[in-house]
Formats: structure tokens, C-alpha cells, sequence
């Protein structure tokens, strides 16, 4: 069995013969042998293999070896006298798996540009900077993971096709049948692509308490900004018996939470980001752990912008949405903290949040964080049947189609409340990216869905 190179790095000494599959990044050879630095994604750290001119392969093989071609090395662990690394393998054999021509590879050892990067998604996670945006993400997901069911959290799966389109923004991707005729759909009626599991997480919080969703999710919104994408990840708990003052809790928590694992676990690849990618970064993540979140109503933010001395693109006043540059402007100018935006107006949020006393506002609230903007949208949910009708009508919303829904307020409804963190967005912050499209594999966006 092959040791991953972290392990190697890890317990540094005396683990005797190894042997590492991987990718050649470098080889350098001097006079009767041969440096290669083979890399297997398990961290940023290249091992370094010595190949003596005495293997069998040598002069056929190994100093033909380049930049993206998979080996198997064999060897014994020895300490380094090289300065930067505690061990190198001494190769017993390097057995070539595949080729790799260094007249058309594309990844060459000189820095490319992350835009470059991405007209070639197939090979970018073979890059430094894109290796560690990838195991900072799975380490965000399984710590997602962690927070909920260390909390009992009962994880849920909602669908990904759905007749409903929750947010009401019109942003769905319709589903079809290849050759369906449009009397007769597949589903019975007109399916989408899911924008949210919100409404199905509410049945199942309805009956276990405490949820969540981490799922995929799809807007067909015709925004190519740096943080929109079509397809996106979003984390959405849901708790019966709360509102929206634990429902903040529970999300600054988890904020909290996730960053705090990712500076202990992946300091290497931090450290990557904070040197290339944004100057401060693992302070202003820590910085983040430690402090106390703003807390801010929107009619105070509007106020805010009002007095800003900014000229803004959009105007501000009592009643409209706010903007990417609003929010930036109170997380980054202002407080220079994430803040968290409460009491919306009703009018321009969805049918499904709380009314406030007030008739005017409802109990919604963002968080907002520096560099991004909005990272969590979520509010306490209208329990009440007849002012849940109410809000569908005046939405235009067809509530025989939301009869489901409407009986979760007949049959024991109860005061809940949730948010959606979204993922990549989350990616971004902790990585620094200033463009979303580094943070997911695969990024759809708007004239662009390639592999
Ligand atoms: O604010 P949103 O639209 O809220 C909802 O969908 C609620 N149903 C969530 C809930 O209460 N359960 O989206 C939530 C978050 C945003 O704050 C943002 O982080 C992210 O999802 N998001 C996107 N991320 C990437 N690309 C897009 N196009 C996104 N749209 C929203
Ligand atoms: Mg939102």
C-alpha cells in the first residue's frame, strides 16, 4: 500500500521503506543522479526522491521524467541534509506509470494565472494554489458535518428536482423528459432544479426537531459576478421551537465553528493563500473566531448608507434591496467585522418569513462579511395559517400548490426558524479567492459549463 506524503511529512523519521504514488512537479539532475519532487495532492508539500544513476530505469526513464508524469517510488526515508525538509526517499525503484509530453503539457513550473487555470478545469487541481482550495473545501464540508451532528442535528436530503420554487425569484432551471410534450410532463407538472431545500427541510424540522441540508442548488440567474454561480452548494438547517435570535446564534456559531477548524487543520495551505492569494487572511479569519458579530436592524443600515460619504451606483432608501456594494461597504468600511442584518421589509423578501408586529418588516437577517457581502441569508418563518395565506396572495403564490406546506401550519405548527450558508461563498472567504469560479471544481456560470 502507498503512504500518502502528509503522513510522511507528518511523522517525519524512522518509518524505513515506503512507497509513494504520485506526480512529478520537478527533476533536477547533478552529475550521477537525479532530484524529482513528486506531489500526490495529500498536501501542498512535495516529497523529494533522490533516483540514483545506479537504478535500472535511469538513464532510459528517469531523466527523461517531466512535469505531470505518475510514478511509483519505492525507497528508504532518510533525514535531509537539505534545508526546508526533514526527509527525502532514497528510491529503491521509480516505476513510470504515464507520460506526460513536456512539448504540450500545459501546467509549466512558472506561476499561471487563475484565469488561465480555469479554461483548463481538467488539470488545475494539479496546481499548488488549486490543490489547497480543494482540501480547504473538504475540510469546510466534513466540519459543517461535524458542528451539526455534535449538536444533533439530524441531517436530511431534499430533493434536487422539485415542483416548488421556494425563494419565488423565478430563477428556476426547468426539467424535462427528452421529448415530453408539455401536456404531458414527466412529474405530473412543470419541475426545476431546487434553489433551495428550505421548504422540505421545514416538513422534516417539523417532525425531527433539528436539521439540516448540504446539497447542491441551482439558479438560473443572469448575474456573472465574482460570487454568483448556476450550481452551488448551500447549507441549510432548519429547528422547530426557535426564532430568530437562535437562529443567529446558531449561524455565527457555525461560522465560528468551521473557520476555527480550518486554522488548526489546514495551516499549510492557509499560510499558501495568505502569502499569494490576500495578505492577512489567516488573521482576518481568526479575527473573525474572536469577535462578536455586528448586529444591525436594516432600517439603521439604510440610515448608515444614507450618511455614507460614498457615491453608490444604486441609491438607498427605506424599502429597497440592498446591494453587493451596501454590504461591503458596512463589513468592510464601517465595522470591519461581519455584520448581521435584521428586520427586512417585507416586500422584498419571500412569502415564507415571519411578520413583525410592526406589519412592515419581517424577521429576516444576512450576514454579512468582508470581501463577499452576503454569506447567510435566512429568517424565522411565518407559523401562522392565516398570515402565511395572507403573504402568499398578495405574492401571487398558488397555495394549492403549497397545500403541503400550508398543513405544516393546521397540524401542530410551531415557531422555526433557519438559514442558508452558502458554501462556495464560505470557500471564498476562507480561502481568499476573489473569484468564486476557484472554489468549486466545476463552476457553471452563464455561457460556461465545460467537463
Ligand atoms: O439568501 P438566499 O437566497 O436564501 C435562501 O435560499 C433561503 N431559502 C435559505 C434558508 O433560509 N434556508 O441564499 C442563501 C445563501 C446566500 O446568502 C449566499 O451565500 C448563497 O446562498 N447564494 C449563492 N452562492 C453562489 N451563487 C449564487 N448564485 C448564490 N445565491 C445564493
Ligand atoms: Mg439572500
Amino acid at each position: 500500500m502507498a503512504k500518502r506524503i502528509q503522513k510522511i511529512l507528518q511523522e517525519k523519521q524512522g518509518t524505513g521503506r515506503v512507497t509513494v504514488n504520485g506526480w512529478v512537479r520537478t527533476r533536477r539532475d547533478t552529475g550521477s543522479f537525479s532530484f524529482l519532487e513528486i506531489n500526490d495532492g495529500s498536501c501542498l508539500a512535495n516529497l523529494q526522491v533522490i533516483a540514483d544513476g545506479s537504478l535500472a530505469n535511469y538513464d532510459e526513464e528517469i531523466t527523461r521524467l517531466s512535469a505531470g508524469c505518475s510514478v511509483i517510488v519505492t525507497g528508504d526515508l532518510q533525514e535531509s541534509p537539505a534545508k526546508g525538509q526533514d526527509v527525502e526517499l532514497q528510491a529503491a525503484s521509480v516505476e513510470v506509470v504515464g507520460w506526460a509530453d513536456p512539448e504540450t503539457y500545459p501546467l509549466q513550473k512558472k506561476r499561471h494565472s487563475l484565469e488561465f487555470l480555469r479554461s483548463i478545469s481538467h488539470l488545475r487541481p494539479r496546481t499548488n494554489a488549486l490543490g489547497a482550495v480543494t482540501r480547504v473545501r473538504s475540510r469546510l464540508a466534513f466540519a459543517v458535518n461535524c458542528f451539526f451532528q455534535e449538536r444533533d442535528f439530524v441531517q436530511v436530503h431534499t430533493p434536487i428536482i422539485t415542483t416548488s420554487d421556494c425563494e419565488g425569484a423565478g430563477e428556476m432551471f426547468q426539467v424535462a423528459a427528452t421529448g415530453e410534450k408539455k401536456d404531458t410532463p414527466f412529474f405530473g407538472s412543470a419541475a426545476g432544479l431546487t434553489v433551495s431545500g428550505q421548504l422540505q427541510a421545514e416538513v422534516y424540522a417539523q417532525a425531527m426537531g433539528q436539521v439540516y441540508t448540504f446539497g447542491p442548488t441551482f439558479r438560473a440567474e443572469n448575474s456573472n459576478t465574482s460570487r454568483h454561480l448556476a450550481e452551488f452548494w448551500m447549507i441549510e438547517p432548519e429547528m422547530a421551537f426557535c426564532d430568530l435570535e437562535c437562529n443567529m446564534e446558531l449561524a455565527t456559531e457555525l461560522l465560528k465553528y468551521v473557520l476555527q477548524d480550518v486554522l488548526l487543520s489546514c495551516k499549510e495551505d492557509l499560510a499558501l493563500f495568505d502569502t499569494f492569494i490576500e495578505k492577512g487572511l489567516v488573521q482576518k479569519l481568526q479575527g473573525v473566531v474572536d469577535k462578536k458579530f455586528v448586529h444591525l436592524t436594516y432600517s439603521d443600515a439604510v440610515e448608515e448608507l444614507q450618511n455614507a460619504d460614498t457615491n453608490f451606483e444604486y441609491p438607498v432608501e427605506w424599502g429597497v434591496d440592498l446591494q453587493s456594494e451596501h454590504e461591503r461597504y458596512l463589513t468592510e468600511q464601517v465595522y470591519k467585522s461581519p455584520v448581521i442584518v435584521t428586520d427586512y421589509p417585507a416586500s422584498i423578501k419571500p412569502f415564507y418569513m415571519r411578520v413583525s408586529d410592526d406589519g412592515k418588516t419581517v424577521a429576516a437577517m444576512d450576514i454579512l462579511v468582508p470581501g463577499i457581502g452576503e454569506i447567510v441569508g435566512g429568517s424565522q418563518r411565518e407559523e401562522r395559517l392565516d398570515v402565511l395565506e395572507r403573504r402568499m396572495e398578495d405574492a401571487g403564490v398558488d397555495k394549492q400548490e403549497y397545500d403541503w406546506y400550508l398543513d405544516l401550519r393546521r397540524y401542530g405548527t410551531v415557531p422555526h426558524a433557519g438559514f442558508g450558508l452558502g458554501f462556495e461563498r464560505l470557500v471564498q472567504f476562507a480561502t481568499g479567492m476573489s473569484n468564486i469560479r476557484e472554489v468549486i471544481p466545476f463552476p457553471r456560470t452563464p455561457g460556461f459549463a465545460p467537463c
